[in-house]
C-alpha cells in the first residue's frame, strides 16, 4: 500500500501516471478506478487500496499482452510501437517499485537532468511572460544553474530588452530558423553573469511561422545545447507554434494577472493546449500505442470540437464515451490527460485574497472541466522596479535589487519547481 500521506501532491500524480502505463487493461483498472455515472477515473484514493501484488500482476499481464518479443510476425512499425510501449511501462514499474520499497521517489532527481525544457505562456499579451522569463532565468544564472533563454514571441519579440540588451541582438534565432546559420549555438548569445539568450526578431518578414519540422529540430537541438535549464518565453494567443512549444516542454508554466480577460484566457490557454495534445495523438508522428485506432479518434476529435450550447464538451464527456465505446483504451487516454499538468503564476498580484479567488476559480474549473490539475506555484507582487524595467536597459531588474520584493517571489517559484534549495 502507498501511504498517501508520505508524498507531496506533485509524487502522487506521478505515481497516478506510473499506475495508469502498468494498469493498462481496462481488466486490471477496474478496481481501482472511480465510477460516477459512467464514468471511470483513476482517482489518488485508490492508492490506500493498491497492493504490491496487484502492481506485480498487470506488470506480468502488459509482459504477456505487449512485449514486442510476442510479435515477431507484425510489421516492423508495429513492433517498434510496442517496444516503446513497453519502455513507458518497465520505467513505471520500476518506479512503483521503488514507492512500494518505501524509497521516497526524488523528483529532483529528475528535474536535475540536463536541458530540461520550462515553457512560460498565457494567451494574454502584456501580463509579465517575457520580464518574468527574463528574471528567473536571471536567478538561475546567478545561482549557477547554466540557464539558456529562449525568445519564441515570433511576432512581438522583446525578451532580449528585459535583458539589458538595448537593441535587437546581431544574431538572432530568426537567423538559425532561416538556416543563415545552422547550427543553434551560433546564434546563442553569451553575456557575463546572465542567462544565455536566443532572442528574437519579430520584425522581420515571416519569422511567425515556423515549419514543424523546424520546430522538432529546434526543440532537440535545444536540448542538446548542454545547459541546465531552457525557459521558453511564449507569445500570446493560442497559435499552433505557441501551444505546440508549450506541449514539448517538460514543465509548462501559465502566467495570469488578476484581469478577468487574463484568467479567462489562461483558462482558453490550458484547455486548447489540452485539446491539441489529444489530437496530436492521432498525428503521423505520434508515438500513441493506439494512434491508428480510427474510432477512438473520431471519439476525441468529436470531443475536443469547439462547445456550442447544445453539445457541451468537456473531457468528463470525452472519458465517459471512450469508457463506453473503447474501455480497453480508457487508461491510455487517462494517462494523457492527467499527465497534462501545468503551473499556474499569478503576476501583478496587488491583492492576495483577489489572487486566491482566481487561483480557486481557474483550478476549479480545470479539475471539474477538463480533468486536469493546475498547480498554483506562487504569485508576483506588482512591483516598481518592474513597471519601469525598460527604463534601465542595463540591468535587469533582479540583478539591480538582489533583496528585494521580486526576488523573494521568483526564488519561492523557483524552490517550488524544485530548481532552487
Ligand atoms: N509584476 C509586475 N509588476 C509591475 N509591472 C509588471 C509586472 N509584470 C509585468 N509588468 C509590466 O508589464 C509589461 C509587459 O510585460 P511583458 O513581460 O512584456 O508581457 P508579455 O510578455 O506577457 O507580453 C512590462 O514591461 C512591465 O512594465
Ligand atoms: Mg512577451
Amino acid at each position: 500500500m502507498i501511504r498517501q500521506e508520505r508524498y507531496a501532491r506533485s509524487d502522487l500524480k506521478r505515481i497516478q501516471q506510473a499506475c495508469c502505463h502498468v494498469f493498462m487493461h481496462a481488466e486490471a483498472l477496474r478496481p481501482h478506478t472511480a465510477a460516477t455515472a459512467g464514468r471511470a477515473a483513476l482517482r489518488f484514493p485508490f492508492l490506500e487500496t493498491l497492493t504490491w501484488e496487484q502492481v506485480q500482476k498487470a506488470y506480468r499481464s502488459n509482459v504477456l499482452r505487449y512485449h514486442p518479443d510476442r510479435h515477431q510476425d507484425k510489421p516492423y512499425a508495429v513492433i517498434e510501437r510496442l517496444g516503446r510501449h513497453m519502455e513507458k511501462v518497465n520505467h513505471a514499474y520500476e518506479y512503483l517499485a521503488a514507492c512500494f520499497g518505501r524509497k521516497s521517489p526524488c523528483p529532483s532527481e529528475e528535474l536535475c537532468g540536463a536541458g530540461r525544457i520550462i515553457a512560460v505562456g498565457g494567451a494574454k499579451g502584456g501580463i509579465g511572460k517575457s520580464i518574468l522569463t527574463a528574471n528567473m532565468g536571471m536567478l538561475m544564472a546567478e545561482s549557477g544553474l547554466k540557464t539558456v533563454v529562449v525568445d519564441l514571441d515570433l511576432g512581438g519579440s522583446d525578451l532580449h530588452i528585459y535583458l539589458g540588451e538595448r537593441v535587437i541582438p546581431h544574431v538572432t534565432l530568426n537567423d538559425y530558423l532561416n538556416r543563415k546559420h545552422a547550427n543553434l549555438e551560433d546564434v546563442v548569445l553569451r553575456r557575463p553573469n546572465r542567462p544565455h539568450l536566443i532572442a528574437g526578431n519579430s520584425s522581420e518578414v515571416g519569422s511567425a511561422n515556423i515549419p514543424f519540422m523546424r520546430k522538432k529540430k529546434l526543440l532537440e537541438n535545444l536540448r542538446k545545447l548542454g545547459a541546465d535549464y531552457i525557459i521558453l518565453d511564449l507569445g500570446g494567443g493560442t497559435d499552433y507554434n505557441t501551444l505546440d512549444f508549450f506541449l514539448a516542454a517538460d514543465t509548462g508554466i501559465v502566467v495570469t494577472t488578476l484581469d478577468q480577460p487574463a484568467y479567462i484566457e489562461a483558462y482558453a490557454f490550458i484547455k486548447t493546449a489540452l485539446q491539441r495534445k489529444l489530437r496530436g495523438l492521432f498525428m503521423a508522428d505520434s508515438t500513441f500505442i493506439c494512434r491508428d485506432n480510427h474510432q477512438l479518434k473520431d471519439i476525441v476529435y468529436a470531443c475536443t470540437e469547439p462547445a456550442d450550447e447544445h453539445h457541451p464538451r468537456t473531457i468528463e464527456d470525452l472519458l465517459i464515451s471512450v469508457h463506453r465505446n473503447q474501455p480497453l483504451s480508457l487508461p491510455l487516454i487517462a494517462d494523457e490527460i492527467l499527465g497534462f499538468s501545468p503551473y499556474l503564476v499569478v503576476n501583478r498580484c496587488f491583492d492576495p485574497q483577489a489572487a486566491g479567488r482566481v487561483v480557486y476559480n481557474l483550478t476549479g474549473v480545470a479539475l471539474r472541466r477538463l480533468s486536469i490539475n493546475v498547480t498554483h506555484l506562487g504569485s508576483v507582487g506588482s512591483h516598481r522596479e518592474l513597471e519601469q524595467a525598460t527604463s534601465y536597459l542595463h540591468h535587469p531588474v533582479a540583478a539591480r535589487k538582489p533583496g528585494g520584493g521580486l526576488v523573494h517571489d521568483l526564488s519561492t517559484i523557483l524552490r517550488r519547481l524544485e530548481l532552487f534549495r
